[in-house]
């Protein structure tokens, strides 16, 4: 049973209290700073409403005529009643939509997009006006109002965007002349942006990263706003981590919309009239990417303009426990200990917030840590990783050194008038580094240098919407407190990003020999370049567990390949069913943790009895297997931004039968997954693409085009491979790097039909150190493996596992054939093949 009065050892009553004054200072704080003629009491009362008032989307004006036109290098420039708006070719396939006030454009500075100007490919584009339309001639003409047939056009090889009519209208269209959105109409309000445009009505909508309902976002409206949202549950809106990219999509048609700014921003996804986005952020100027082409070009442009994941260490797909908190040392060893005992395979533990001296970042609890090197040397030893968590709010307490540091330096957010911003988190009273300046990142970045010392491995930076902890819950920092890059209005959703990355940066400067492994709450665009992400204080109920699902594939529609839910659940407790169910989901997605809340019953795969320990050893075990797959698959995120958990809808868009799926999804290229997410349910129906699908286990072949009911038993996750596919499997370990590489034999299953996979391998851990790439083509009268790369110590041992093989094999180049044996309809030959062979039977 949950207890909530274990709670009461992180929420004590001086906590509570000061969440409960926070609103009342910071009015009166607020109120200060605004007071004047109005006088202090006054002032404290509209900063006290104002506190309360939601802010809702900006009105916008949009342009009715138009007074100028310019072409330019890459586009045009039009000149209109309502503001300029300025088209450019970014890429063939990519078009920059910008709109300001005036023409002198401010430089485009922004946290998200990591591609300069002189970055961009050479595009041929041609703009001009049509339709007889002359501005040229006059000197400064009032408003034209757009006959029909009259316009500017600015056209790429791929793409023709086109302005016409009165008010002003926008269409889209591909390289066929097929409309990829309509009526678009751009604006500006005072202060805020906005766009609008029709897609059709057979439209789906994707993205806008961390979202808690179905993945098709078609009908519903969205805030992005980063916020704490600890107790959420389906339908709450905003979360933790919000990209401003969505991607509307009809078949295998997609276009991307980024707008890149930071500031608040609603959409109105279809919701008003189905089809139609109409999206408005409160700030900024309008600067809006348009991408076309499939879901995956569009999203390999949208993490080209953003940045693509780096390869986490191969360990970090293992598998990770954790719990808020454990502690003292002896419980984290016996812990370790427990696991191995049980053959319960586990690469990292969790150190929470229990860890730290009074809460205080950096710093181990000295009574229940008193020897904090020696438990890390015996983890390690154990084959085990830890990770602590480090949040942003540093505890207001002269003495401490980071406080006392930060504060001389001034680092910390401050209110217009200078003073540091003071909002209550775990330790009471914090201030907040203000990650958009590089010093204070890179002060920030140096402050992990004690723990990577003492031997802590990997971090997680939570809490870093900027989350305080108010009563009632709810208040974030005030819009008017200061970053040097702007108001915090206009920096809050970057916070999150702009933390991971002055971690991320830090960790790579202390260790460049090792790739950094740090996990985020909150993000925005971009934050894929720096941190691994998990979906927050979920719940320990079966629609979790379908939302951990949907979350994740939008997540990876985003841009965020690197994710997953707290398994079992943050808060509740699961069911020993929700539970097991949950693991065998977990342990095909990207980030593979366990954690849950302080107070909650114990939650390791071993605490629910034998049965569920062994259905979570079989779901452990198959993604240790597996490892060799995942870690291609994440490499793939890594040079083309495809997710490795992928949406239906991604993988096959032009069949529409996928649009809204969202309870079955592709691992990688070639594995569909069918998890069970309903209570009691030893059955369920999937929906197979066209051609041929086998069972991963046992490779039986079911025809595909059509849906088919499986058996799923609680022992049972269903698990098929597409025709052709080679999935390249390991045996079982406890940890990764408990046998050397050269030891492991690789399992090949090569499944019927004709298809290449991808192997990708490397040591797992140096950042760009040697790697190899093999090409794996099976066909139906054997298997060829071709390498580029060379990787030492690469394993030489080789299973190859090939379904529905009548005979034995006959020959193979390139290495001695061994044993072979038939195992169903598969035949099983053992090789020593070091690097390309082929294979006949
Ligand atoms: C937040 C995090 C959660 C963590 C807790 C204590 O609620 O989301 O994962 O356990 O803080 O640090």
């Amino acid at each position: 049973m949950f207890n909530p009065l274990a709670l009461l050892g992180a929420v004590t009553p001086r906590l509570v209290l000061n969440g409960a004054l926070h609103h009342l200072r910071t009015a009166a704080r607020e109120a200060r700073l605004a007071a004047g003629e109005r006088g202090r009491l006054a002032a404290l009362a509209e900063a006290w409403r104002a506190a309360r008032r939601r802010p809702g989307p900006p009105r916008l004006s949009p342009p009715r005529g138009v007074t100028a036109f310019a072409a330019e290098p890459r586009g045009a420039s039009v000149t209109t009643d309502a503001g300029v708006l300025r088209v450019v070719a970014v890429a063939d396939d990519v078009l920059l939509l910008r709109m300001a006030p005036a023409t002198n454009f401010p430089p485009a500075t922004s946290n998200a997009v990591v591609v300069s100007e002189d970055q961009w490919p050479a595009v041929a584009v041609e703009a001009r006006a049509v339709g007889g339309l002359d501005l040229a001639a006059a000197d400064a003409p009032p408003p034209v109002a757009l006959r029909p047939g009259e316009g500017v056009v600015v056209r790429t090889g791929a793409l023709t965007l086109s302005l016409s009519g009165s008010p002003c209208r926008l269409r889209l269209t591909g390289a066929a002349g097929q409309v990829l959105f309509d009526e678009a109409v751009a604006a500006l309000g005072s202060p805020g942006v906005g766009f609008s445009a029709r897609f059709g009505a057979d439209a789906a909508f994707y993205g806008l990263g961390e979202k808690a309902s179905a993945l098709n976002h078609a009908g519903r409206r969205f805030e992005l706003w980063n916020v704490d949202a600890a107790t959420y549950t389906r339908g709450t809106d905003p979360l933790y981590l919000g990209v401003p990219f969505l991607v509307a999509q009809r078949g295998a048609q997609a276009v991307g919309l980024f707008l890149d700014d930071p500031h608040r921003a609603w959409l109105d996804v279809g919701a008003t009239a189905p089809g139609a986005v109409d999206l408005r952020a409160a700030g900024g100027e309008l600067r809006l990417y348009l991408l076309a082409g499939t879901p995956a070009q569009v999203l390999e442009r949208y993490t080209w303009l953003t940045g693509r994941a780096r390869l986490p260490p191969l360990w970090a797909l293992g598998f990770h426990q954790s719990r808020y908190s454990y502690f003292p040392q002896a419980r984290v060893l016996a812990l370790a200990k427990e696991l191995r005992r049980r053959r319960l395979p586990c690469d990292v533990l969790h150190l929470d917030i229990h860890h730290m001296d009074g809460y205080r970042c950096f710093t181990w609890h000295p009574e229940r840590f008193p020897a904090p090197r020696a438990m890390l040397d015996e983890l390690h030893g154990l084959g085990f990783k830890a990770l602590c968590i480090v949040d942003p709010g540093i505890k207001v307490d002269p003495g401490y050194r980071v406080y006392d540091e930060a504060l001389a330096r001034r680092f910390f957010l401050t209110w217009p008038d200078g003073e540091p911003f003071t909002g209550p988190v775990w330790p009471g009273p914090c201030h907040f580094p203000d990650f958009s300046r590089e010093e204070v990142r890179a002060w920030w970045g140096e402050q992990y240098r004690g723990l990577l010392d003492d031997g802590v491995d990997a971090f997680w930076n939570d809490m870093n919407e900027a989350a305080l902890l108010t009563v009632p819950p709810g208040a974030g920092v005030p819009d008017v407190v200061q970053h040097a890059g702007g108001d915090h209005a206009a920096l809050h959703n970057e916070y999150g990003a702009l933390m991971a990355r002055a971690s991320a940066e830090g960790l790579r400067r202390l260790r460049p020999g090792q790739r950094p492994v740090l996990l985020t709450r909150a993000g925005w665009a971009g934050v894929q370049r720096d941190a691994l992400h998990w979906t927050g204080d979920n719940r320990s109920t079966w629609d979790h567990l379908r939302l951990s699902l949907q979350m994740v594939l939008g997540l990876g529609y985003s841009g965020v390949p690197f994710t997953g839910p707290d398994t079992g659940g943050f808060t509740g407790g699961p069911s020993p069913e929700l539970f097991a169910r949950w693991m065998q989901l977990s342990s095909l997605l990207p980030f593979f943790r366990v954690h849950s809340v302080l107070g909650s019953p114990p939650q390791e795969p071993f605490a629910f009895g034998p049965r569920v320990e062994a259905l979570s050893r079989a779901a452990l075990e198959r993604r240790y297997r597996l490892l060799p797959y995942l870690y291609t698959a994440a490499w793939q995120a890594t040079q083309t931004g495809a997710p490795l958990a992928r949406a239906m809808a991604f993988a096959f868009p032009a069949d529409r039968r996928f649009a809204s799926t969202d309870d079955q999804f592709m691992l990688g290229d070639a594995l569909l997954v069918a998890p069970v997410l309903e209570r009691g349910a030893r059955a369920r129906e999937v929906l197979l693409p066209e051609g041929a699908w086998h069972d991963f286990e046992t490779g039986e072949r079911y025809e595909g085009g059509r849906a088919v009911r499986c058996e799923a038993p609680l022992e049972r996750l269903p698990l098929y491979a597409r025709a052709g596919a080679v999935v390249p499997l390991w045996p079982v370990q406890q940890h990764v790097g408990e046998r050397p590489l050269a030891e492991l034999q690789l399992e090949l299953r090569a499944y019927p039909g004709a298809g290449e996979s991808l192997l990708y391998e490397d040591d797992g851990e140096t950042p760009g150190g040697p790697h190899r790439l093999s090409r794996f083509e099976r066909s139906a009268r054997g298997l060829a493996r071709r390498v580029e790369g060379a990787l030492p110590g690469a394993p030489a041992r080789v299973l190859v596992r090939a379904f529905g093989v009548d005979g034995p094999a006959l020959r193979l180049r390139g290495g001695a054939l061994g044993a072979q044996r038939r195992e169903g309809d598969a035949l099983c030959c053992e090789l020593e093949a070091a690097g390309a062979f082929e294979l006949e039977w």
